[in-house]
């Protein structure tokens, strides 16, 4: 049987309606939520990326500014408008679209962003109160696959979790916030990677395989059990001379041959993805319910 297509689209729209209400009711009380973005260089994902943060700011009533620079902009002048920004009252979420250029260092400017103001959940400060189970920003695309697996009837609570990758945007942060004792979490987690053995002996005990490591159509039919749910967050770019920009998007899953034995599976594009940007906003709307 066919799996469940777990239509991350549908599900982000459900939460940006709540969102929409929320910001009606701030709105009433002279607050309206703002989220400033920064870019530096021309990385045509990140462009396309911020393009459709701001966009959907806008949908839902948050206002948005974008700030672009050259790729030689110097990790000074990054830090100063860093510091502008988190002194900004009409600014409650801050959100310096990653990669950086070389010059510039990602750690120092996470390290610069008021923890206040930090909706992408990246600052040590936040990623320890994380750590600690305590109410925190999450970050992003980790939020958005708990809300997707909760809202779409696959609580993690007491499953076993395999988690492809161990990167600092998605294994790293997803596996203590599945394995904690709270809503929606609760699970077993296993995280698996560069130096992990026997690979498939390990994914097909997984009742929820998560697919996060960036290689493109890597998981396939042989290394998941029939029944499986699995969440693709890969984003690759292969060449497809049959479409006008000659790419298109795969995930880190075979599609076609493993939505013929889970139960479910998130599409690529259409899945993860926006449920990252709904989570964006919902932090921060949450900061300036906050702030
Ligand atoms: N680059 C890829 N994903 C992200 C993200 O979630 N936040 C930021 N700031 N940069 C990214």
């Amino acid at each position: 049987m066919a799996a469940e297509i777990i239509d991350g689209k549908k599900i982000s729209a459900e939460i940006k309606e709540g969102l929409k209400d929320k910001i009606i009711r701030l709105k009433e009380r002279g607050k309206v939520p703002g989220l400033a973005a920064v870019m530096v260089g021309d990385n045509p994902a990140s462009q396309v990326y911020v393009n459709m943060k701001v966009k959907a700011c806008e949908e839902i009533g948050i206002y948005s500014e974008v700030s672009r620079y050259p790729k030689d902009l110097p990790e000074g002048e990054l830090m100063k408008k860093i510091d502008e920004l988190n002194q900004q009252n009409n600014i409650h979420g801050i959100l310096v679209q990653f990669p950086m250029p070389a010059q510039i260092s990602e750690e120092k400017v996470i390290l610069a962003i008021d923890p206040k103001k930090d909706v992408d959940g990246f600052h040590p400060f936040n990623v320890g109160m994380m750590l600690t189970g305590k109410p925190t920003f999450l970050p992003c695309t980790p939020l958005g696959i708990q809300e997707l697996l909760v809202r779409s009837g696959h609580d993690p609570s007491g499953k076993h979790v395999v988690i492809l990758g161990r990167g600092s945007l998605v294994g790293r942060p997803l596996a203590p916030m599945l394995y904690q004792k709270a809503k929606g979490a609760n699970a077993t987690v296993t995280i698996c990677h560069t130096g992990t053995k026997n690979l498939p002996d390990i994914t097909r005990q997984a009742d929820i395989l998560i697919a996060a490591m960036g290689k493109a159509r890597f998981v396939t039919k042989d290394m998941v059990k029939p029944g499986v749910v699995v969440i693709d967050v890969g984003t690759n770019r292969i060449e497809d001379p049959t479409t006008k920009s000659g790419y298109r998007l795969v995930g880190d899953v075979d599609f076609n041959s493993v939505s013929q034995i889970a139960i479910a599976i998130t599409p690529v594009p259409g899945g993860v993805g926006p449920m990252t940007i709904a989570m964006l906003l919902s932090n921060t709307v949450r900061s300036c319910e906050m702030l």
